[in-house]
């Protein structure tokens, strides 16, 4: 309060209507240098009284967090006017166990659709000594988050000198054939030459280019599937169900599954999660390891081939677990598979798993892996449920 404001008011009463008129004014004035300090700074701010009735609503709080019937926030809770169920009901929960100086991190599709990690917390508003209300203090940590995948990322990059180190084993051997064929053929022109001048026989020439040919495809097929493995994920980051993604791939895949004699149960108990994924690239680790599944079932000798699709909510962790109880591995084999171009398969490219690998690491998730020859393997992946109120879905 300024000088003047705090001196006027204690002599209300004796004021000439000019003083009158100044005192407005000049609270007036002060209101709203303080409202544009409110509206400028970049936190979401929403003050409530001791009702939870909004009486005070920044642009970034708007920003942040989609508000409805704004018009009603004199009669309406707070958290009856945010769509977004988690946060809303964060703050109801708080209300109900008067549990303030309390916050809790989420995420969230903002009200410029983009997804964002925001940590909302309840601060008492104290007036007078006394608690008038409350405060809701939202504060944007996305930079800080894409500065936590970004360091994921470069360890992933670490990978790539034994990706590197791969492909140069890799690409040895076609080399060494193509090498040995254009030998062969310069020989056989030099001798030539060196004879009657006839070129050796058509097939004979033929035959080496043909290797030389094949080789280099080889080669480009090499190529082809770094690129594939090292290309940067493209991942769209966005608030995604992961069991209803499971359950439209399963059923398209039922129908293969069932014409090779498999049986698959699926049990979902993610109880509506929502994560912050890329569905496409979550529909790709499934893909990928439940092929694996089925080649593993159809190679093992098993009368009845199994899978097992199971998801559920632990410890604020989504958990998808993918069993089978085809071949299995030993020891050696499990110790690999993440590696890239590892593979037991003839027609494998042995990129499956590092990719899924890739993009596990990129929804800040692990994976793990137990397996027994000849008994089965049950790959499990856990993701970061970032709403801590994926407590409540447990419960
Ligand atoms: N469920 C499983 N049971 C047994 N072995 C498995 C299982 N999943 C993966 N593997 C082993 O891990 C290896 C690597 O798997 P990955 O998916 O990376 O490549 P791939 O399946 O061989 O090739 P691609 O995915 O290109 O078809 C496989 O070749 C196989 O030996
Ligand atoms: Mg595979």
């Amino acid at each position: 309060m300024t000088d003047f404001v705090e001196k006027a008011s204690e002599k209300i009463k004796k004021l000439s209507d000019e003083q009158l008129e100044r005192l407005v004014k000049n609270v007036r004035e002060e209101n709203e240098v303080y409202d544009s300090i409110i509206q400028s700074i970049p936190s979401g701010l929403v003050i409530v009284d001791k009702n939870w009735c909004i009486s005070k609503i920044n642009k970034a709080a708007k920003r942040y967090i989609h508000f409805f019937h704004l018009h009603q926030v004199k009669s309406e809770p707070v958290w009856n006017l945010i769509e977004d169920k988690e946060v809303s009901d964060f703050i109801s929960l708080c209300a109900q166990k008067h549990n303030t100086n309390t916050s809790e991190e989420f995420s969230i599709v903002s009200a410029d659709e983009k997804a964002r990690f925001i940590v909302v917390s309840i601060l008492p508003l104290v007036r007078n000594g006394k608690i008038a209300g409350n405060i809701i203090f939202i504060e944007d940590i996305t930079a800080k988050r894409q500065q936590e995948i970004l360091v994921h990322r470069m360890e992933s990059m670490k990978s790539l000198t034994s990706l590197a180190a791969s492909v140069a084993h890799e690409i040895k051997n076609p080399l060494g054939a193509i090498s040995i064929h254009i030998q062969l053929l310069q020989k056989s022109i030099k001798k030539c030459r060196n004879g009657d001048g006839m070129l050796p026989d058509e097939k004979f020439m033929e035959k080496y280019l043909e290797v030389i040919n094949e080789e280099i495809e080889s080669l480009n097929k090499i190529v082809m599937d770094f690129l594939f493995a090292v290309r940067p994920l493209k991942a769209d980051l966005r608030l995604y169900e992961p069991d209803s993604i499971i359950k439209k791939s399963m059923d398209f895949f039922m129908p293969e599954f069932e014409s090779s004699g498999i049986a698959v149960s699926v049990r979902l108990q993610g109880n509506g999660v929502r994560l912050l994924i890329d569905d496409k690239l979550f529909r790709e680790i499934f893909i990928n390891i439940i092929q694996n599944a089925k080649s593993a079932v159809l190679s093992g000798k098993k009368p009845e081939g199994k899978i097992a699709v199971n998801s559920f909510l632990k410890d604020g962790q989504y958990i998808m677990t993918i069993a089978d109880n085809g071949c299995g591995m030993d020891e050696a084999t499990c110790s690999r598979i993440f590696e890239p171009y590892y593979t037991t398969k003839a027609d494998g490219t042995g990129l499956g798993l590092t990719t899924v690998y890739k993009i596990v690491k990129e929804f800040r998730g692990d994976i793990a892996v137990n397996s027994e020859l000849e008994k089965g393997t049950v790959f499990t992946i856990q993701i970061p449920a970032p709403q801590k109120n994926t407590m409540l879905l447990e419960e």
